[in-house]
């Protein structure tokens, strides 16, 4: 294996509750049941994907106008408390991963379904630190569509089976199987039938991933 493509949310750093309470709040503005359950299920899902799953919960139809109004209105709640975030959320076992597998010579991408992907690496100090960032702006179709890791494998001028995927998401291991990647999975992505490597913690790549 020549690379290795990390998922953002959830390996990298950790928003999961930030994108609870900005959907939280536009849920409760509509009147929409939603909870930590509902949550899990937005985990690897782009925002509008995402929105609709929120609206399964809904007596009203909502125009494609209007859903991309409440998708604004998370954005901006959402980006809100990003601002909270500094290098400080950057944990020592995720800087000293990347610097490890950096240093036997495997490139490093981000294959991330979200658009303020930049913003988020820039915030946890990353900003420059992959060789290719692959994210929700430059996609069509969000995981379980492999899209975005192909565009990463693309960046990187790698095949597929030559790199490594690692997620948290069943829908991000769904997207390297249907690509073609090897996957590790941590967390709920652990379970799924199809993740090559199920994994504890992020530093369980350095045992996988060779010297
Ligand atoms: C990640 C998160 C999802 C989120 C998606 C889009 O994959 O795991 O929960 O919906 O990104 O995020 P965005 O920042 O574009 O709204
Ligand atoms: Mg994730």
């Amino acid at each position: 294996m020549n690379a290795i493509i990390f998922d953002l949310d959830g390996v990298i750093c950790f928003t999961d509750h930030y994108h609870f309470l900005a959907w939280k709040q536009i849920a409760d503005s509509i009147g929409v049941y939603f909870d930590e359950q509902v949550n899990d299920r937005l985990r690897g899902v782009s925002r509008m994907d995402s929105l609709d799953i929120i609206l399964e919960k809904s007596k009203i139809e909502y125009s494609l106008e209007e859903k991309r109004i409440l998708a604004e209105e998370k954005n901006k709640r959402y980006v809100q408390l990003l601002n909270h975030i500094s290098t400080a959320d950057l944990s020592d076992e995720v800087k000293d991963v990347l610097q490890e597998l950096c240093k036997r010579g495997y490139k490093l991408a981000i294959g991330s379904s979200s658009k303020n992907t930049k913003y988020i690496l820039k915030q946890i100090g990353l900003e420059h630190y992959f060789d290719a960032v692959s994210d929700g702006t430059m996609i069509k179709k969000s995981k379980p569509d492999p899209e975005v890791f192909l565009k990463a494998a693309e960046m990187l001028q790698e095949r597929p089976e030559s790199c490594l995927v690692v997620e948290d998401a069943l829908a991000g291991v769904e997207a390297a199987w249907r690509g073609g990647f090897f996957s590790a999975g941590m967390g709920e992505a652990a379970t799924h039938k199809h993740v090559t490597f199920p994994i504890k913690r992020l530093s369980d790549l350095l045992i996988i991933m060779k010297e």
